[in-house]
């Protein structure tokens, strides 16, 4: 292994921290069933851990941080584990406009958020509207999120544009097309990391990622802490990234 024992925190180059850390919230369910416990346990502690993430990070100084919180493809899942989801985020949206808003975290979301339940878009625009006034980290919550259908998007806003005679199809740039993505404004992510032992993007952030370095890890997101979080951060600053140059 590459930083000794597990248990082992690695020490961090903090003038040399990613800017932008994305993050896949998987594993949820296992780290339930190995204790015995309903999947939607597994979420719950995943919101804790989500928190714990965004609040650690905040203090060291990360200015993104981007999360994987439910997919386009996760309404495939039984009816009653999609309303659980959707449940625990309206309790935990309550309780993050509070707690987050107080340490000066920035909360946005990326997604198709029109399927989601009157109540939980009511939230949202309560968050966004706080969220102007925050000046700390700025967490992306990707919500009802495909990498596919963001792209597919902003395709079809561009498509629109050249149709109304706004735009020329020689216009359509990569810097066109990064503008009229949900991260917009925002940096690519630097470091990917992918808990729960997949080595998948699953439609996660596929044009961002295109020169992001990853990070795996077999644990399950729930379990993700300080230190785990330290890990990927230490690998991130092992790395040379060179973009195509030598
Ligand atoms: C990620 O955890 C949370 C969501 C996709 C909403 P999972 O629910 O996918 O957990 P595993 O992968 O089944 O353990
Ligand atoms: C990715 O995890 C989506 C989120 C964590 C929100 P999945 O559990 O849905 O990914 P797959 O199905 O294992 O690829
Ligand atoms: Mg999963």
């Amino acid at each position: 292994m590459l930083f000794g024992k597990k248990e082992d925190r690695p020490q961090l180059d903090m003038e040399r921290l990613p800017a932008h850390i994305a993050a896949v919230m998987d594993g949820n369910g296992r780290w339930a069933q190995k204790r015995g416990m309903p999947r939607t346990a597994g979420h719950s502690a995943g919101s804790e851990a989500f928190q714990n993430a965004a609040e650690y990070l905040n203090d060291l100084g990360v200015k993104y941080f981007t999360v994987y919180a439910f997919s386009t493809e996760n309404w495939k899942r039984p009816e009653e584990e999609v309303g659980a989801i959707m449940g625990l985020l309206d309790r935990y949206l309550r309780k993050a406009i509070r707690e987050m808003t107080e340490k000066n975290i920035r909360l946005c979301f990326f997604g198709d958020l029109e399927p989601l339940s009157d109540s939980l878009k009511q939230l949202i625009a309560e968050t966004n509207e706080i969220s102007r006034h925050t000046t700390g980290m700025q967490v992306n919550v990707c919500l009802n999120y495909g990498g596919r259908a963001e792209i597919a998007r902003a395709a079809r806003l561009l498509a629109q544009e050249c149709a109304e005679g706004r735009l020329q199809p020689e216009d359509i740039t990569e810097a066109a097309i990064s503008r009229k993505l949900y991260s917009a404004d925002i940096p690519d992510p630097d470091l990917m990391i992918r808990p729960g032992g997949e080595l998948r993007l699953s439609n996660f952030l596929l044009w961002q990622n295109a020169y992001t370095e990853f990070y795996f890890t077999d644990t399950l997101w729930p379990d993700m802490d300080e230190a785990e979080l330290d890990r990927a951060i230490a690998a991130y600053q092992s790395r040379k990234r060179r973009y195509g140059g030598i």
